[in-house]
């Protein structure tokens, strides 16, 4: 089982998450936090992410963002778009989130991450280290993901070349209790960005 192993001792930090954030970024105070993009493919989740990343470090808040496309090149490298392969890839992300929330980072996740069950054990690896996690569901049509297709994946599943893609022939559950509902088929990369950014203002979590 994950997370079971025997000789392992757990070894505790010598500073405090306070004491770290002195030292992370230009105002000081901890805002650690994981905010989980979730959506369909093409639906804006990388992009989003990563213009709020650049905005956020830009106000001198240190912020990182992991996307699934970057990440399967690495970390999760070799494993598969399946139910199994699709459920480690998340359990994976979700907890290098928790350790770069806990390092004091505004760690921005961006995965398809299409199963219900996934995403809350996501949440729950968080709050149960009074992390905040904050999930954004990036809501865009299948039709106009499809429509925009940037990299052509639509039109190879269309065709029957690429199998168990998500809305296609793959399962997506929308989120039920998302923080946030952005689309970016109706709202502009800015518009969204903003839209995160007045959520964390409203929680506390900007200086
Ligand atoms: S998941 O479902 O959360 O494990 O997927 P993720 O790690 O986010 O990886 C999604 C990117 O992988 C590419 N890709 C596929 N997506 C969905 N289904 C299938 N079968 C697939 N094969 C490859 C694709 O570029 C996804 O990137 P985004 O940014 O979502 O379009
Ligand atoms: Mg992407």
């Amino acid at each position: 089982l994950p997370g079971e192993s025997s000789n392992i001792t757990y070894q505790e930090h010598t500073i405090s998450r306070e004491e770290r954030a002195v030292a992370v970024g230009k105002h000081p105070g901890f805002r650690g936090c994981t905010i989980w993009f979730t959506g369909l493919s093409g639906a804006g989740k990388t992009t989003i992410s990563f213009e709020l990343e650049r905005t956020l470090n830009k106000l001198g808040i240190p912020s990182y963002g992991l996307d699934g496309d970057n990440i399967r090149h690495g970390l999760c490298a070799g494993l598969g778009f399946g139910k199994e392969g699709r459920e480690e890839n998340i359990r994976r992300v979700s907890e290098v989130a928790k350790l770069l929330a806990d390092s004091g980072m505004v760690c921005l996740a961006a995965f398809i991450s299409p199963f219900e069950e996934d995403r809350l054990k996501a949440r729950k690896i968080h709050e149960a280290v009074r992390l905040p996690f904050i999930e954004v569901h990036v809501s865009t049509s299948l039709e106009v993901c499809e429509q925009r297709d940037p990299k052509q994946l639509y039109k190879k599943a269309r065709a029957g070349t690429l199998q168990g893609f998500t809305g296609i022939d793959s399962a997506y559950e929308p989120p039920r209790n998302a923080e946030i509902v952005l689309d970016a088929g109706k709202d502009g990369v800015g518009q969204c960005v903003q839209k995160v950014l007045d959520h964390l203002e409203s929680v506390g979590l900007l200086p």
